[in-house]
């Protein structure tokens, strides 16, 4: 599987280092209050799995899976709940643990989708920010990395649902792209 990455953007150190300190302001901002993380499946999981540990608040955690219609490697804006939350969110504050945001558009859904179900309040976590490429006004309120436009695979984030398990975040040869 490593023979593909053409170079590692993100080291599992950084990345370790990162999260604590994102844990950190986490449990400073959210103290006293009932908080629910909120991980997007697939691609949120590593990230959000070391992120509650770094978060030193009772919380509880739940899953939303969504898909976006259109390419695999690029958003539509159009999202269908693959499966959604297990009770009403009326009483605690959301935060969405997402990979990456890319043009916003999921982002962008979910969190509009969220708020009509009345819940104290709605904010972001992502582990990487593509900033460049947004295409709606989303931004989120506690990001990890800002990276530039590439196609970056690990730690949660997949080409054709491989490289999840990296420990790291990296780029790809362009032979692995032909390899399938
Ligand atoms: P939008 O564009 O709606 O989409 O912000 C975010 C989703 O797009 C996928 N995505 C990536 N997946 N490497 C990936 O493995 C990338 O570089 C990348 N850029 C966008 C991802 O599914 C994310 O949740
Ligand atoms: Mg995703």
């Amino acid at each position: 599987m490593e023979e593909y990455i053409a170079k590692v953007l993100i080291s599992r150190e950084e990345l370790a280092k990162r999260v604590a300190e994102l844990g950190a302001e986490i449990t400073r901002d959210y103290a006293g209050k009932n908080l629910l993380v909120l991980g997007i499946l697939k691609g949120a999981v590593p990230f959000m799995s070391d992120l509650i540990r770094e978060i030193r608040l009772p919380l509880a955690y739940d899953f939303m899976a969504l898909s976006s219609y259109g390419a695999s490697t690029q958003s539509s804006g159009v999202v269908r709940i693959l499966k959604d939350l297990e009770r009403s969110v009326e009483d605690v504050h959301i935060l969405i643990t997402e990979d990456i945001v890319d043009t916003g558009l999921t982002l962008n859904y979910l969190i509009a989708n969220l708020k009509a179900r009345n819940p104290l309040s709605v904010k972001v976590a992502t582990l990487l920010d593509k900033a460049g490429r947004r295409k709606v006004e989303v931004s989120p309120d506690y990001n990890c990395f800002s990276i530039p436009d590439e196609f970056v695979v690990g730690y949660g984030l997949d080409f054709n649902e491989e490289y999840r398990n990296l420990p790291y975040i990296g780029v790809l040869k362009p032979e692995a792209y032909k390899s399938i």
